[in-house]
């Protein structure tokens, strides 16, 4: 097989010479939870991916709620859009996936990284799930690995293992757009952290240099923002280009060693994210909330003293 990044690099090339259509991206930005939901489509098919969308969720009253879904739905019933992929870059700790909400109502397949039986293993432990829960990415259609190619209509989409924030982290790169899910931020923030269960700075560098391999000119959709300081509007998306050479943790010169010490360094002074424990024991489930009780309520669980 050839090298994904050199397939990927490709893919990016033709979108740019005008060879493939290039896609066209909207975005969704999620306020309470920082988050990015995607929609990019084919012009000239119509067909669509919606990449890490988002159920909103009450922590205090435990209410979820689909008013960030339901923007998306709106927008692709106004487009006349045909989804025909629900992407995650990975399991997500700071936000509920809707993406089972979504796939009832418009179809698609459900794709994670393969690495996803990685995460099920560490958490199904952590919350002690029973036998009921699998292990294996069962829940989802289709398991990613590094390399893969799919399609979207008439565009070329490759797919990147790029692990580290967690082990199950993917990029996708659909014509000249690289969505990187968790990996870099805005150039003035910075990187992912790399310190949940997991999580590996290392190896957050290493995906992070091929992600940089790319062309300079690839449009790059993060996952998040969180302003940054003397930044006072939200930005997710820049280039490879500007990321090579501005990126605040990961520009060109800064070594492998200088980044793992400084990433662990900033990990050790940041709080849990608000709703990871919500999110991550119905994300490891494909956004599926875990089996009602027998008085027909879903339950979450709060493991005390182990994060
Ligand atoms: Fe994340």
């Amino acid at each position: 097989m050839d090298d994904p990044i050199a397939l990927a690099s490709a893919v990016v090339a033709r979108a740019l010479a005008g060879e493939r259509p290039r896609p066209i991206v909207r975005s969704f930005f999620d306020a309470p939870t920082f988050t990015a939901t995607y929609v990019v489509h084919d012009p000239a098919t119509l067909r669509a991916a919606i990449i890490d969308s988002v159920l909103d969720f009450d922590a205090a009253s435990g209410r979820t709620g689909t008013s960030a879904a339901d923007a998306v739905l709106a927008y692709v019933a106004s487009e006349g859009l045909v989804v025909d992929w629900l992407f995650e870059t990975h399991v997500h700790a700071d936000h509920l996936s809707a993406a089972p909400y979504l796939q009832q109502r418009l179809g698609g397949k459900l794709a994670i990284g393969s690495a996803i039986v990685e995460v099920q293993t560490i958490f199904g432990t952590l919350f002690n799930a029973g036998t009921e829960f699998e292990r294996d990415g069962s829940q989802f259609d289709l398991l990613l690995k590094d390399g893969d190619t799919l399609a979207i209509g008439q565009l070329e989409v490759t797919m990147l293992h790029v692990p580290g924030h967690t082990p199950a982290d993917m990029a996708f790169v659909v014509g000249d757009a690289v969505f990187c899910g968790d990996t870099l931020f805005m150039p003035d923030y910075g990187t992912a952290r790399a310190d949940f269960p997991g999580g590996d700075a290392r190896s957050l560098y290493r995906s992070i240099r091929r992600l940089l391999l790319l062309p300079a000119q690839a449009r790059l959709f993060l996952c998040h923002d969180y302003k940054a300081p003397g930044r006072d509007t939200f930005v997710w998306e820049t280039t490879i280009g500007d990321e090579n050479s501005a990126n605040v943790h990961v520009h060109q010169g800064v070594s492998e060693e200088d980044f793992v010490t400084m990433r662990i360094a900033r990990d050790a002074t940041l709080s849990m994210p608000r709703l990871i424990l919500p999110a991550v024991q119905v994300n490891m489930r494909a956004g599926h909330l875990p089996p009602a009780e027998n008085n027909g309520v879903h339950y979450l669980k709060i493991p005390l003293n182990t994060l």
